[in-house]
């Protein structure tokens, strides 16, 4: 069997990924978000709040058989409070580090831990973003998470990857979900990219999640050869 734990299923890259993945016949999944929209006789939900980083040191990974295939799929994420920095509210700063960051980084630390004997395929998959490569004006919060995402990925393909365990740290692409509404939706006097993102939108150069979620099913499955840990789906 393949065994995926797939955060933020609820909506957007996630759901498309838990949706395709159910497809495959020896797939069983577990999803993480706040709600809950697949319901499927090899799915379960478990309702966490990322941003709380009590519940999220409570989650137990499902015990295997050791030719079982496990997957973690990181992809839970917040854009934060679009505003320069001085204007964010520290709220906002805490969440989108303890959603984008902590919370995955403490799931990574428990899954090597817990499957450290596991003989089957270990594969870690983090959603990160461009904007953890590239500055991004009032994202500074966001592009900082994703850039420790990078590097928290870079540094276990370091200490661990190997035949048994694969890691990549994955740039989506700009994708059509309620994230980039939010990114649209932004107040334009505190985001000076407001007008170029409702430009990508209206010329039609989102991807949709469906297409993001079968470049990275065709990653697990095989017909997409594991790339280098730090990669973006624009190059596959
Ligand atoms: N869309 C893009 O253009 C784009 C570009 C680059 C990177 N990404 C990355 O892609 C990933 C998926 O984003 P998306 O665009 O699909 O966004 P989305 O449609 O807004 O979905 C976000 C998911 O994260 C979950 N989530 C948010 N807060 C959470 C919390 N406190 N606890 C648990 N889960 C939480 C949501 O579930 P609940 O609300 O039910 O909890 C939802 O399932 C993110 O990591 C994002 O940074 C997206």
């Amino acid at each position: 069997m393949i065994k995926v734990i797939v955060t933020g299923t609820s909506s957007g890259i996630g759901e498309a990924i838990a949706l395709r993945l159910l497809h495959l016949p020896n797939a069983e999944l577990i999803g993480v978000s706040r709600t809950q929209t697949i319901e499927h006789h090899r799915y379960t939900h478990k309702f966490i709040d990322l941003s709380d980083l009590e519940q999220v040191q409570l989650f137990q990974f499902p015990a295997c058989e050791n030719n079982d295939e496990i997957i973690l799929i990181n992809n839970s994420g917040v854009i934060g409070d679009i505003a320069p920095v001085g204007k964010k509210s520290d709220r906002a700063i805490i969440e989108t580090f303890n959603i984008n960051t902590i919370a995955p980084a403490l799931l990574m630390n428990a899954f090597v831990n817990y499957y450290q004997n596991h003989t089957g395929l270990l594969k870690i998959i983090n959603i990160s973003s461009g904007a953890g490569r590239h500055p991004v004006a009032s994202w500074a919060d966001y592009c900082a998470s994703k850039a420790a995402i990078d590097m928290f990925s870079e540094v276990i393909y370091e200490e661990q990857s190997g035949p048994n365990l694969k890691i990549i740290s994955l740039a989506p692409g700009i994708v059509d979900t309620a994230m980039q509404t939010d990114i649209r939706e932004a107040d334009s006097a505190l985001f000076p990219l407001s007008a170029h993102f409702k430009q990508l939108k209206h010329t039609g150069q989102l991807s949709s999640s469906s297409e993001v979620a079968k470049q990275i099913v065709d990653l697990i499955t095989g017909q997409i050869s594991w790339p280098d840990v730090i990669s973006d789906v624009r190059d596959f």
